[in-house]
C-alpha cells in the first residue's frame, strides 16, 4: 500500500547511505537469499522475565500483576513517551449507513469521533462488515497513511481533512483532492475481506497527529492548549504514542458496534503505522491480535545490534517519533532497559504476527524473529508454548502459531498478497483454522 514515491526515497536513500561509505551492515543492503546469517553475533536481548530489582518473575500471576506494568513504564519513559488518558469528551457523529454497499454484500458506515472538551481531534472512520455472517464479524482495525478516501473509492467517504504526505496520490501542498479518491484500493481488498468475513475499520494517522517535527498540531499541543500543566515536554511525548491513543480511541467506538465482534479485533499497519499497531495493542489488551506489517527499527526490529535502521539513524531522521530520552541510547543500545522483544512479550499470551518482505532489509525481518524468540519466555510462562521458533521458516511460509513471522518475497510495501495472509493469520487464531 505504500505509495512509490515513499519506496523510491528508501531506495534513494539506501543508495546514499552506501555511496557514503557508512558500513553495509547497519545500512541493510545485503540481497542474500541466505535467511541466517551465521556470522552475526548474539544481540543480549534483555530478559522480560527479570525485573527491574532484578528479581526472576516465577508466575503468571507476578507478570500480570506487577512486571507488565513496569514495562509499561520502561517503554514511555525510555522510548515513545507517555500514551496520553482517554479524553473526557467523545462525540460519536454517525454520517453515513448503508446496508447496499458493495451490490449488497457488505454494509458501509461512515463517522466522526469528536475529541474534547475544547477543539480535540476529529478521527474520521471508516467501517466496512460483510452483511452474510452468523454473529459479529471479526474486524481488522488498521490505520492508513491517505485517507480513508483513498482506501475505497466510493465518493460519499469525506476526504481527509488532515495533512497527508506528499508521496500520497493525488494530493496536492498536502491535501487530499478528488484525484485521491480510492488511490490505494488496490492494496486494501475489501471485497475479499467481506468474502472471507472480516470488517475493516480504518483512520488516517493525520486526524490523531500529522507527522510533523514540531508536532505542533496534533493531539498534545491540544491537550496542553486544555491544561497548561500538562507535561509536554519531549521528554513526555512522541509521535507513535499519540497514534497508539489513535487505535485505542478507535477500539472505544469498536466494542460499542453490534455488528463488529469486540473479543475478535485485531490492531494493523504497515512500517511506520506497524510500530504504532504493535504499541497500540501491546498497551491496549482489547486488541486480541496484531499485525505490525514490516514495522522495523523502533517497532518489531531489535534496538541492539547492527542490522538494518539503527537508532541514531531513526532518531536523527525522525526525531519526533520517539521520546528526548531515547537518544541518549543512540550510540549504546545496550545500555536500554528493555527492546522490542519486551514490547511484544506485553503482547502475550495474544497471537502477534510480524509479516515482512525479503529484499526490505531496512527493516531487519531476520532480527525480528530473535525478537520473537525473545517474547517466547513470557507465552510460556502465559500457557503457550511456540514450536518452529528454533530456525526461520522458509520465504513464503506462514508460521501461524501466536508468535507468527512471515517473509514474502519482494520489496516494502503493504500489498493485498498481504492482506491474504494477515487473513490466513487472523483465521487460523480467531477460527481456528491452522490449515
Ligand atoms: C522510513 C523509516 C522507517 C519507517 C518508514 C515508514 O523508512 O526509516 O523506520 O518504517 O520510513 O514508515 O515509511
Amino acid at each position: 500500500m505504500k505509495p512509490s514515491v515513499r519506496s523510491l526515497t528508501r531506495v534513494l536513500l539506501a543508495s546514499f547511505l552506501v555511496a557514503t561509505s557508512v558500513p553495509a551492515t547497519c545500512q541493510g543492503q545485503s540481497t542474500s537469499r541466505s535467511m541466517e546469517d551465521p556470522k552475526s553475533p548474539k544481540l543480549n536481548l534483555p530478559d522480560p522475565l527479570i525485573s527491574n530489582a532484578e528479581k526472576r518473575i516465577k508466575t503468571a500471576r507476578e507478570w500480570k500483576a506487577r512486571r507488565r506494568d513496569e514495562l509499561k513504564d520502561l517503554f514511555e519513559r525510555v522510548m515513545y513517551g507517555k500514551i496520553p488518558a482517554a479524553p473526557e469528551e467523545v462525540d460519536v457523529v454517525t454520517q453515513l449507513v448503508d446496508k447496499r454497499f458493495l451490490e449488497g454484500r457488505a454494509t458501509l458506515k461512515l463517522l466522526q469521533l469528536k475529541m474534547g472538551p475544547g477543539n480535540g481531534p476529529k478521527i474520521d472512520v471508516l467501517v466496512v462488515v460483510p452483511n452474510q455472517r452468523l454473529g459479529p464479524a471479526p474486524t481488522f482495525v488498521a490505520m492508513n497513511f491517505c485517507g480513508n478516501h483513498a482506501v475505497v473509492s466510493d465518493p460519499r467517504v469525506p476526504l481527509s481533512k488532515g495533512w497527508l504526505y506528499s508521496s500520497c496520490k493525488g494530493c496536492e501542498s498536502g491535501r487530499a483532492t478528488e484525484a485521491s479518491r480510492g488511490s490505494q484500493s488496490k492494496d486494501w481488498p475489501i471485497e475479499e475481506l467481506m468474502a472471507r468475513g472480516y470488517a475493516l475499520v480504518s483512520f488516517a494517522s493525520s486526524d490523531i497527529d500529522s507527522d510533523r517535527a514540531d508536532v505542533s498540531d496534533g493531539i498534545y499541543a491540544w491537550l496542553a492548549e486544555l491544561d497548561p500543566l500538562f507535561d509536554n515536554r519531549p521528554h513526555d511525548r512522541g509521535t507513535i504514542a499519540a497514534w497508539a491513543w489513535g487505535f485505542s480511541r478507535v477500539m472505544d467506538y469498536v466494542v460499542t458496534d453490534r455488528d463488529l465482534d469486540p473479543l475478535r479485533a485485531a490492531a494493523v499497519g504497515h512500517s511506520r503505522n506497524g510500530k504504532t499497531a504493535l504499541l497500540a495493542a501491546a498497551f491496549d489488551e482489547r486488541f486480541a491480535l496484531a499485525i505490525p506489517h514490516q514495522a522495523g527499527c523502533g517497532g518489531t526490529a531489535p534496538s541492539r545490534g547492527k542490522k538494518g535502521e539503527s537508532v541514531k539513524q531513526i532518531n536523527d531522521r525522525f526525531p519526533h517519533w520517539f521520546n528526548a530520552k531515547f537518544k541518549e541510547y543512540n550510540e549504546e543500545t545496550g545500555r536500554l532497559p528493555i527492546d522490542q522483544n519486551c514490547l511484544v512479550a506485553l503482547m502475550a499470551p495474544r497471537p502477534v504476527l510480524l509479516s515482512n518482505a525479503e529484499e526490505d532489509t531496512w527493516a531487519n525481518p531476520e532480527g525480528q524473529f530473535d525478537v520473537l524468540r525473545g517474547a517466547a519466555s513470557v507465552y510460556k510462562l502465559l500457557g503457550v508454548e511456540q514450536s518452529g521458533l528454533k530456525k526461520r521458516p522458509p520465504i513464503g511460509t506462514l508460521l501461524k502459531g501466536s508468535l507468527g513471522y512471515y517473509v514474502r518475497p519482494g520489496k516494502h510495501s503493504m500489498t493485498s498478497g498481504d492482506w491474504a495472509v494477515f487473513m490466513d493469520y487472523a483465521d487460523a487464531h480467531f477460527l481456528k483454522k491452522f490449515d
